[in-house]
């Protein structure tokens, strides 16, 4: 029987509870589908924070490294710890596990309303492949003479042909892939080549280079401004958008919208080559003022184990969680307050979990 050790953070804020769905949807998945998985969760975020002066112990990669995969709720407190402090654990392991393919699908799924009324299933179904590990991330530059009237910031973005090559090609297999599922076959490269005349222009190049390996797939190019206009105007217009790490985390928020709020939006942090583990998280935040009151929709969280049972080879088992979150939003019975409903987060857990056992 396989058996999977997954690593789980829960982090601050809604992260407890969500991650109390995840394994309930996690366990329901390995007992329809006869595989085993077993859960190792860490305390590391705010509260860690608050008692060791750290968000992680200095060996998290260490430890990290042996799971097969890991699942992250949600960091940051800003009443507790500044923002940019907390997240280091995020883009630590972003990082230090090269998970350079940050894997963000925008669906919308039956049953759930999307602010934008003009969307339906059929025009928001788009993947946003954003490079996870350099670009605008790149941590690179200094603050100097902070606190004179001579200071200044300097944060310079690094594109290296590696980075760009290895996440653009990714984008084009999946398109490949998705091709034989009826999609359009077509990667759109969201650029700002106009007004970044090193680090974009070098972004194109790199561009044209991969897609000239990929004759069967069409490709399209957005400056990253108008593809905002473009993802609401004509969601339908996109199959794959492949984007740079601050370009990819600015219109994934958009998408989240798209699909119907944050409570819906996951994403992978992948290191395809499996060399080390891959992350999974729902995109929002963690939603402090919501703490502990079991309002926030787990649907995400759900779709983001959807994404790590996928990735670990459990294709049946991933499949059988979409029929199930189909299921229970189409019916739409049981709703948290976003949707207008008025169940709690382990309602929504539940009932999915049902479904799963009984399909
Ligand atoms: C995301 C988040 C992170 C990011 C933050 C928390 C550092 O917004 O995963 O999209 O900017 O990458
Ligand atoms: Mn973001």
């Amino acid at each position: 029987m396989a058996s999977y050790s997954i690593a789980v953070i829960p982090g601050d804020g809604v992260g407890k509870e969500i991650s109390d769905e995840a394994l309930k949807i996690c366990s329901a998945a390995a007992q329809k589908h006869g595989f085993a998985m077993e859960f190792q969760t860490f305390d590391w975020g705010c509260d860690y924070y608050l008692t060791h002066g750290r968000m992680n112990p200095d060996d998290m990669l260490d430890t990290l490294k042996t799971f097969d995969s890991i699942f992250l709720g949600c960091i940051g407190d800003a009443n507790k710890v500044p923002d940019h402090i907390s997240l280091t654990l995020l883009l630590k392991i972003r990082k230090g596990f090269d998970q350079y393919v940050n894997l963000r699908p925008i669906k919308l799924y039956p049953g759930v309303e999307s602010p934008l009324k003009t969307a339906t299933p059929e025009t928001i179904d788009m993947v946003v492949i954003r490079e996870n590990t350099e670009g605008e991330y790149a941590a690179n530059g200094g603050i100097f003479k902070a606190g004179t009237p001579d200071g200044f910031a300097l944060q310079t973005a690094i594109f290296t042909y590696k980075g760009c090559e290895r996440v653009m090609r990714y984008a084009f297999e999946l398109a490949r892939q998705r091709k034989k599922d009826g999609y359009a076959g077509q990667v759109t490269n969201c650029t700002k080549s106009n007004a970044l005349n090193y680090s974009m222009v070098y972004w194109d190049t790199v561009f044209d280079e991969v897609a000239h390996s990929y004759p069967d797939i069409k490709t399209d190019k957005a400056l990253v401004d108008a593809l905002t206009m473009w993802m609401v105007k004509n969601p339908g217009s996109f199959d794959v958008v492949v984007a740079s790490n601050l370009f990819g985390d600015i219109i994934t928020d958009l998408g989240a919208m798209l699909q119907g709020g944050m409570g819906f939006a996951a994403g992978g942090n992948i290191n395809p080559e499996k060399t080390y583990p891959s992350l999974f998280e729902p995109i929002h935040g963690s939603a402090p003022k919501y703490a502990g009151k079991g309002v926030v929709n787990p649907i995400a969280t759900i779709e983001a184990v959807r994404m790590m049972l996928e990735h670990l080879g459990e294709t049946k088992a991933a499949g059988d969680v979409q029929k199930a979150v189909i299921s229970v939003l189409t019916e739409g019975k049981v709703k948290t307050a976003d949707m207008g409903g008025s169940h709690k987060t382990s309602d929504v857990g539940d009932e999915v979990r049902r479904k799963i056992l009984e399909s």
